[in-house]
C-alpha cells in the first residue's frame, strides 16, 4: 500500500525503527475479532457455537472475553447469534479502554462519545448491568445505531444522551469513571478504510486536536475526586494523543497520568517530543498499538487520574 508523501513522512517520524514493519502490515486487514457478551452468553457457549461453524477462537491477551476469529470470521455479522447479541464484532484494540476503565457494578460511568456502542456494551457487561452508565453521542443518526446496539446486547443500565460534549454539561462532578473514545482523524484505520485515507489532511489533524482538547476538558470536569478518565483514539498523530493529554496536565495540577496495568504483550509507549514540542515525561505511561504488533488497527490509550 502506498501512502501520500506527507503522511508517510509523518508516520516515519512517529514510528522510527518500527516504520518498515508498520508499512508492511498496512496492506493486511485487521484480524476479525469478537467479544462475548456476558450479559447474554458465556464464553463456553459462544466457543461452542463457533466450533459448530468451524471457527476457532484465539484469545486476545488483554481481554478475557475477546477472541480473534481468523477463518471466515466475516460471515458472523449475518448470523442469528450476532443479531441476538451473544457477541459483538469489533477490533481487538477497542477492547482495551473498557478493560482499563475496569468499572464495578456500583460505578457511575460516562461514555462521552459512545456510538455505535462497542465500548458502552462492553462496560455494561463488566458492570453486570448494574450501576449507571450515561452513553452520550452528539450525532442523531449514530444515536439510533447506539440505541439499537444497547437493545440488541441487553443493556439495561445505560441512558442515552445527545449532548455536545465540547461544552461541559452543568451537572457537577458526578462520575467515578469517564471514557472519552474521541472522534479523531482515524489514521490507525487507513490500512483498510479508504475513506479515512481520502479524508486525511494536516488541517484535519489540527481540527480534531482542538476538538479533543475541548472534549477532554469537559470530561475531566465531570470527574468526582479520585475519579478515572480513559482517553483513547484510533489515530497516530501526537497532536491528537500526547498533545491533548499534555494540554490537560498543564491546565490541571490535580490531573495525573497513570501506568496502565493491562498492556498488550507488544506495544509502543507514548512519545515525549514531536516536531520541536516537548511533552510531559509521563506520556511514556500511555500505550500505542500499531497494526504490526497484534494485527489490530492503530490505537492510543491513556489512563488519567483526577487526584482531588
Ligand atoms: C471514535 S467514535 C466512538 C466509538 C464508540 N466509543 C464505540 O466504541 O463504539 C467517536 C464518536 O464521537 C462522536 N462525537 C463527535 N463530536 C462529539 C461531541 N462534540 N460530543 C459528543 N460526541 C461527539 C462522533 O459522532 C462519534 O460517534
Amino acid at each position: 500500500m502506498t501512502l501520500p508523501p506527507t503522511l508517510a513522512g509523518r508516520f516515519a517520524e512517529i514510528l522510527g525503527d518500527e516504520y518498515v514493519e508498520y508499512k508492511d502490515a498496512l496492506g493486511s486487514p485487521p484480524r476479525p475479532c469478537l467479544r462475548v457478551n456476558t450479559l447474554k452468553a458465556t464464553v463456553k457457549e459462544v466457543r461452542g457455537l463457533a466450533g459448530e461453524a468451524g471457527l476457532v477462537l484465539d484469545p486476545v491477551p488483554w481481554c478475557p472475553t475477546g477472541f480473534w476469529i481468523d477463518e471466515c470470521g466475516h460471515g458472523l455479522g449475518d448470523s442469528v447469534a450476532h443479531f441476538q447479541g451473544l457477541f459483538y464484532l469489533e477490533d481487538a484494540a477497542s477492547l482495551l479502554p473498557p478493560e482499563i476503565l475496569n468499572p464495578s457494578p456500583e460505578s457511575s460511568v460516562l461514555d462521552a462519545a459512545a456510538a455505535p456502542g462497542g465500548k458502552t456494551t462492553h462496560i455494561s457487561a463488566l458492570m453486570e448491568n448494574s450501576g449507571a452508565i450515561v452513553a452520550n453521542e452528539v450525532d442523531a443518526h449514530r444515536t439510533r445505531v447506539l440505541r439499537f446496539n444497547l437493545s440488541r446486547m441487553g443493556v439495561l443500565n445505560a441512558a442515552v444522551t445527545t449532548h455536545d460534549m465540547s461544552v461541559r454539561p452543568d451537572v457537577g462532578r458526578i462520575f467515578d469513571k469517564v471514557l472519552l473514545d474521541a472522534p479523531c482523524s482515524c489514521e490507525g484505520r487507513i490500512g483498510d478504510d479508504a475513506e479515512a485515507l481520502a479524508l486525511w489532511k494536516p488541517s484535519r489533524v489540527q481540527r480534531c486536536s482542538r476538538l479533543q482538547e475541548r472534549l477532554i476538558e469537559s470530561c475531566f470536569g465531570l470527574l468526582a475526586p479520585g475519579g478515572l478518565l480513559i482517553y483513547s483514539t484510533c489515530t497516530l498523530s501526537p497532536e491528537e494523543n500526547e498533545g491533548v493529554i499534555d494540554a490537560l496536565l498543564r491546565k490541571h495540577g490535580d490531573a495525573d497520568v497513570e501506568e496502565i496495568s493491562i498492556i498488550p504483550p507488544r506495544h509502543a509507549v507514548g512519545v515525549t517530543e514531536w516536531r520541536g514540542t516537548r511533552y510531559d515525561d509521563r506520556m511514556t505511561r500511555c500505550v500505542r498499538l500499531y497494526p504490526h504488533h497484534h494485527g489490530t488497527q492503530g490505537f492510543f490509550v491513556a489512563r488519567i487520574l483526577r487526584c482531588r
